[in-house]
This record gives C-alpha cells, sequence and structure tokens, in this order.
C-alpha cells in the first residue's frame, strides 16, 4: 500500500517511536510519499510535477517498454491483424494506445486495469476514437458547422462530445479535421470546415476548446487531435489516398494557418496524412513534422501517424520495406504507430544499428507520456460506469446539437418570399428519400450515432404544423433507377398547396475513400423533381448532404432552397423551425457551390488570372452559383459605409474599422459580418481577397448594431513565403465587409 503526504498525520499517530524515527528521516530526505516497501516513485505522485513525473518514469523504463508506449493497436470493428477486439487476454499488459470502437467503460477499465496492475510500472493505456461530430449526440457535420459562423455553438457541441466519450471510455479524440478542401468530389470535404484558412483555424481552435475545455485533466475533456497534417485535402482529382502536388506556398499560405492555430490553441496531438508533399510524405517529412511543427512552434505534444501512413510509405515510394517505412516516419518526427505494429518489430533493431539514437526514443515517449499524466490517467486510471440513459442524448445536450443545427442550415434561395410557410397552411406534401430518413442524416463519422436518435423531417413536420394535413410519398431512392414511386409522389403534390422535396445524399457517399467523379445528385432524384415541377405547385427544396452539389438542373425548379447538411440527431425540429419562421436562417455557406462540376476547382480566394476577362468556359458559365459567404435570412439587413480610424498607418499601428448594419425588415435575425482583405500588389502575388475575421451578431427588427474589426498589421497584412517567413510590404489594401469596400495605405 502506498501513501501520499495528505494521509501523512493519521498515520504518524498510530505508529512506534522508531517507526515514527524512520519517517522524520524520509521527511528530512525530502520524501514526499511512501510505500510500505519504501518512498512512492516520484512519477506516481499526483502533487509532483508533471515534467519530474515524466522524467522519474522514463528513467525506470526499458527499451522495449518505451516502444510499446509508441503504438497503437485497435480494439474491434476491423480486419487488421493487431486487432483484438474481444480478446482482452491477448492484449499486452504494457501497450501505449488503442483505438477504442467500444462505448463500454467497463470494458475499458478491463484493459486499463491489466496495463495498471500487470505491468511493472503500471502506466495507463490511451484510448483514441473517432469522434468527430458527436459521440452518441451527434450534431452537424464540420463543413455545416462552420456554416454557423458561430464557434462558440461549436465549443459548446465539442463540450458535449467530449463529456459522452469520456464518459464511455475514451480519452482522446481523432478531431478536428482542418484540412482546407476544395475539391468537392473529394469525400472528406465534409469533415473540415470547407474552403477558407481562417475559418478553419477558427472553428479547429473552437472544437479544442470544446473537447479540451479548461484543463485536461478535468473528467470530461478528452485531448483533441489536429488532422490529417497536411496538404490531405489537395488529393489530386479529388480521389482519396492520391497524390497531392502541395506547393511550398501554398503548403504555407492556404493549408498550414488552421495548423498553426490549432497547436496555439494548445491541441495535444497531431495526426500526420496519407498524402505526399512535393514527393516528401506528410508521414514522412522531417520538414512539416519537426522542423515547423516541433522546432519553430515548439508543439509540446505528440504525432501519431494516420492508420497504415508509416506503412503506406512503401506504396509511395520511398521506403523500400517496413523497416525503412519506420524508420523514415519517426526520424521525421511521428511519434506514435498507429495500426501498422511497425515501430515495436523495428525500432530495437534500428536502434542497436544506431540509425536511430536513444534521444530520439526518448523524445517520443516524453511527448506520450506527457499527456497521459495531463489527462490524469495516472492518478484516475478507470472510468465510473453509468448508464446509457445519463450517459446520452440529456436533453440540455440534444439542445446544443439543435442550436447548431440551426444555425448551420443555409437559405440558400428565396423567391418571393416563400419561406417562411404559414403553419396554417391547409395541404402540405413531403416528398423525397431524405424525407423519412433518420440514418442518413446523422452523416459519416458519427462515432456511436444512431439514426433512430435522429429527429425526421416528417416528424419534425408533423410537429411544427399540426394544423395542416401533410401528405408524404418517398417518391423515389437516393439512386438508382426505380421511378415506381413518381406517382404518388405528384399524386401527393396535386393536392397539396406546396412541395417540400426532401432530397441529398446518403452518409456513405461521403468521408473517408468517398470520392465522387460528379457532384450532382444522381438522375433518379433531378427526374423527380422535374415531375413535381409539372404540377405546377411550388417546390421548397430541402438538400441534405456533405459536399456542395452541383444543382445547375435543380436550382430553376425550386422557389426556396434550404441547405441543411446532415444536421445530425436535432436536424428534424431545427430545419422546422427555419420552415415555420420560429428560427430565422443566419447561416453562410464556408464552400463555395459550383454551378457544375467542370467548374472544380472554384473558391473565393482564387488569384487573380492574367487576363482576367477572359480565359473563361466556352461551354458553361465561369461564375459559381452560390459563393463563399453566400446565404440569407427572413430580413433584410442594410451595411452602412465602413469607417477606418485612420486612412493610413504605420506598420507597428492598429486600424480600428467600423461598419453599421441596420436590420431593414421586420423579424430579428442574426448576420454576419464577414472582413476581407485584398492587397492588389505585393512580392509575392495574394488571393483577390482574404476572409480575415467574422463576427455574428443578433439585430432585432429595425435596430442597428455597430461591428467592428481591429486590424493589426502583421496578423491581417503580411504573407507568407514558400518557407513560411512573413513579409509584411507598405502599400494600398482594401478592406470589404458586405457590399462595401474602403481603401487605405500601409506606410512603407
Ligand atoms: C483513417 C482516417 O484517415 C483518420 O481520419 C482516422 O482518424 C483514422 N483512420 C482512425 O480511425
Amino acid at each position: 500500500m502506498c501513501i501520499i503526504d495528505t494521509q501523512k498525520n493519521q498515520l504518524l499517530k498510530n505508529l512506534s517511536v522508531m517507526k515514527k524515527i524512520t519517517l522524520f528521516v524520509l521527511l528530512l530526505l525530502g520524501t514526499r510519499a511512501f510505500c510500505a516497501d519504501g518512498p512512492v516513485p516520484v512519477y506516481k505522485n499526483p502533487k509532483a510535477s508533471i515534467d519530474a513525473r515524466v522524467e522519474d518514469l522514463l528513467k525506470r523504463m526499458t527499451l522495449e517498454e518505451k516502444i510499446l508506449q509508441l503504438n497503437q493497436l485497435t480494439a474491434g470493428r476491423n480486419n487488421n491483424p493487431n486487432n483484438i477486439e474481444g480478446k482482452d487476454r491477448d492484449i499486452p499488459a504494457g501497450i501505449g494506445s488503442l483505438i477504442y470502437f467500444g462505448s463500454e467503460p467497463g470494458y475499458r477499465n478491463l484493459i486499463q486495469k491489466k496495463a495498471m496492475e500487470q505491468t511493472r510500472l503500471g502506466i495507463p493505456v490511451i484510448f483514441g476514437y473517432d469522434v468527430i461530430h458527436g459521440f452518441r449526440t451527434v450534431y452537424p457535420i464540420s463543413l455545416g458547422q462552420a456554416c454557423s459562423f458561430n464557434p462558440q455553438l461549436v465549443t459548446e457541441a465539442c463540450k458535449v462530445a467530449a463529456k459522452e466519450a469520456r464518459l464511455s471510455g475514451v480519452d482522446w479524440t481523432f478531431s478536428p479535421m482542418i484540412d482546407v478542401a476544395r475539391d468537392p468530389r473529394w469525400g472528406r470535404v465534409s469533415e473540415g470546415y470547407g474552403e477558407d484558412p481562417y475559418t478553419n483555424a477558427v472553428f479547429g481552435v473552437a472544437s479544442v476548446k470544446g473537447y479540451q475545455g479548461k484543463s485536461l485533466s478535468d473528467p470530461y475533456s478528452v485531448a483533441a487531435c489536429l488532422k490529417h497534417y497536411i496538404g490531405y485535402g489537395l488529393s489530386e482529382g479529388g480521389r482519396d489516398y492520391h497524390y497531392a502536388d502541395v506547393s511550398p506556398q501554398s503548403l504555407w499560405e492556404t493549408y498550414m494557418p488552421p495548423y498553426e492555430a490549432g497547436v496555439k490553441a494548445g491541441a495535444a496531438t497531431i495526426m500526420s496524412a496519407f498524402n505526399d508533399i512535393s514527393g516528401t510524405p506528410a508521414s514522412a517529412n522531417y520538414y512539416t513534422l519537426t522542423e515547423v511543427l516541433k522546432n519553430r512552434w515548439h508543439f509540446k505534444g505528440f504525432v501519431v501517424s494516420d492508420w497504415d501512413a508509416i506503412q503506406q510509405l512503401i506504396a509511395q515510394g520511398v521506403a523500400a520495406d517496413r523497416k525503412e517505412a519506420g524508420l523514415k516516419a519517426f526520424m521525421a518526427g511521428v511519434d506514435m504507430d498507429m495500426s501498422d505494429d511497425i515501430y515495436p518489430q523495428n525500432l530495437k533493431q534500428l536502434i542497436n544499428e544506431k540509425k536511430v539514437p536513444m534521444s530520439r526514443v526518448d523524445d517520443a515517449v516524453r511527448r506520450v507520456l506527457r499527456l497521459k499524466f495531463q489527462l490524469g490517467l495516472f492518478d484516475h486510471p478507470y472510468v465510473t460506469v453509468t448508464d446509457t440513459t445519463q450517459r446520452y442524448l440529456q436533453p440540455a445536450d440534444k439542445e446544443a446539437a439543435r442550436k447548431l443545427a440551426e444555425e448551420s442550415m443555409v437559405l440558400l434561395k428565396n423567391q418571393e418570399h416563400i419561406l417562411p410557410l404559414s403553419t396554417q397552411t391547409k395541404q402540405i406534401a413531403v416528398i423525397g428519400p431524405v424525407a423519412n430518413d433518420g440514418e442518413d442524416l446523422i452523416g459519416n463519422w458519427s462515432a456511436h450515432g444512431r439514426g433512430a436518435d435522429a429527429e425526421t423531417i416528417l416528424g419534425s413536420l408533423k410537429k411544427e404544423y399540426s394544423n395542416s394535413n401533410i401528405n408524404y410519398a418517398k417518391g423515389c431512392d437516393f439512386d438508382g433507377n426505380n421511378e415506381s414511386g413518381f406517382e404518388e409522389a405528384i399524386a401527393a403534390a396535386q393536392k397539396s398547396d406546396v412541395i417540400i422535396l426532401c432530397l441529398g445524399e446518403k452518409k456513405s457517399w461521403t468521408g473517408e475513400n468517398t470520392s465522387r467523379s460528379t457532384i450532382a445528385l444522381p438522375a433518379v432524384q433531378e427526374k423527380l423533381a422535374a415531375e413535381l415541377k409539372k404540377t405546377g405547385k411550388p417546390i421548397i427544396l430541402i438538400l441534405s448532404n456533405g459536399r456542395p452539389l452541383e444543382l445547375m438542373r435543380l436550382e430553376p425548379l425550386a422557389s426556396a432552397i434550404v441547405e441543411i447538411w446532415q444536421p445530425g440527431v436535432a436536424g428534424g425540429s431545427a430545419l422546422a423551425n427555419i420552415l415555420s419562421g420560429r428560427v430565422n436562417p443566419s447561416g453562410k455557406l464556408s464552400i463555395t457551390f459550383p454551378l457544375t462540376t467542370g467548374q472544380i476547382p472554384t473558391y473565393y480566394d482564387m488569384r487573380q488570372a492574367a487576363r482576367p476577362f477572359s480565359g473563361k468556359y466556352q461551354d458553361i458559365p465561369t461564375n459559381p452559383l452560390y459563393w463563399f459567404g453566400h446565404g440569407l435570412s427572413y430580413t433584410t439587413f442594410s451595411y452602412g459605409n465602413i469607417k477606418l480610424s485612420s486612412d493610413k498607418i504605420t506598420k507597428t499601428q492598429k486600424l480600428i474599422a467600423e461598419v453599421e448594419v441596420a436590420n431593414t425588415g421586420s423579424v430579428n435575425g442574426k448576420e454576419t459580418v464577414l472582413w476581407f482583405i485584398s492587397d492588389p500588389v505585393a512580392s509575392i502575388s495574394r488571393p483577390m481577397k482574404e476572409l480575415k475575421y467574422f463576427e455574428k451578431k443578433e439585430i432585432a427588427a429595425g435596430q442597428k448594431t455597430v461591428y467592428k474589426f481591429e486590424i493589426d498589421p502583421m496578423r491581417d497584412l503580411s504573407f507568407p513565403d514558400a518557407d513560411g517567413k512573413r513579409h509584411l510590404e507598405g502599400g494600398d489594401f482594401y478592406l470589404m465587409a458586405g457590399d462595401q469596400k474602403v481603401k487605405f495605405q500601409l506606410a512603407d
């Protein structure tokens, strides 16, 4: 039995004089904690500093014990050879980490007990899992979250996810994904915060705050993992796992900023990506992993490889075999091997051959141990076993998911103010494959979310429009060519005043390895819409999907369009509230909707073309259908002139910009002011405009409010070169907000 100094007084009373003397001597020696057989090791003393505990433990560990800390096994749901679910007896007691696909705290405790009690040093396992947009209380996919432009709501939702995860035995989430993505054919656009670097940075930080809370040691905090470092969003042709041609300039300008922000915000871990960066895979990239991340940014956490990313170095043509792959990844800076088992099989030999120095092993182990101490795993290794009814889907947590869903929905079109739709409407047709489907509303990577937990659109509309007759017909499936349901759908439409047509993507169409060659909806859905249009009844088109869609043929058929993304468990009521006007929509697009797939890539912060008015497509328009930032409201907002504290500043002066926005309509509404800056002449050509700040506020009908942006020249007017060095050059700049634009000068 061991005791620590809080228990000392009681013990002293009960001891003989001799023992008291012995204890006194130990105290004099500075020992603060004791075991029956001697002083408690520093690493086991919760009162010692984390650094002291890490160093103490490190010096007690054998090489084998160290290497085990750098390996991650998986438990469940796959055929990987090191998948050990259900065979906890075979799990080596000393493993460093486990991907825990389960949700039972009891099973986790069993594995943990083994690590704590059956190993020489009792080092706890860290349990990781992909908790991407909720654990059981699933909230909107990240692409939708970003459309809320409300980071506070995202922090709140991530707190819920963290709590449910921790109570289920998960200490570490592989989230947020902050890969800027501009090719909507890539299935993983759904997992990130859209096309803009700044938006990804803000929401990445918001989610880190939600997951990690005030302190990692809080019982409901989980460690976050920024992923996939770096350039993964650029997979060529939108094909997953494909080559990515990331130029050094775009690396620094577009892909790095969210990661730098996430590291500054204290994200505990980072995942190295699958893709190449100009011929060097991200998981073997010393420059990005060590030189930049660890040396320049002083990242103190650890880097975990993506699943199989080390083994894949062979396919990527930079390693001849598993041993070389391990050497390259480890020496580049990947601290933990996810699922490949390459480190345990090769590191010892690589050390003996003097290819890997012990200092590098110690550095990696130190990083892993530090997080385990920070999470409190040494002192509280087990999870209290609670009932699932206490753990999941608590009313306040669902409310957080609903609020976020409401603000993530984007009103793309609203002809003749057809929306909001009166709750006194007599007959409403609700049609389409999404209408009565919960499963797909929860989206991809939905952890332990269940379709059955999700409010369906149909169910929620029936509640919200309880005075109306709801005429439901599915019409067609998501894909295929079965049109046998069209007749019923047309009949439902014919007897209705309005059609709410719910189209979209299945959840399995986005996420990992789910690229599509076209971003149009399958022909059967488009045909259903065209047939319904012939009834002459107005169509309110509801879209649930995980990527921007090609709406060239659908948009003209609809009087109104609401993009709801994959909104999670509370998506049904969130949409019903918007349709009835109980909630005024306030989402704006975090990603551009091209008019057709052929326009890809198209994003707002492109560089100016050499011939700006030329270079157009001969067969399609050049402009996308909806730009980044597009989103309507049931009210109207009018922007006053932008006022500047000065029209000329020096490089060390701040510039205050203000714009007054008036709600000129008749209902209250929330408006997000997006502040863009453009730098028309620079030594490295700049994008036509770049988002630098945004703020969302509620403005009551008939009221005005002032939005303020404090421009810090170094932060907001400088730009990186191909090695990340920032340049601040004098000259003219433009500041834009809403339909307003103003010029100012930065002195040389
Ligand atoms: C592979 C995915 O790329 C990554 O995002 C995920 O976190 C890991 N698998 C673990 O599931």
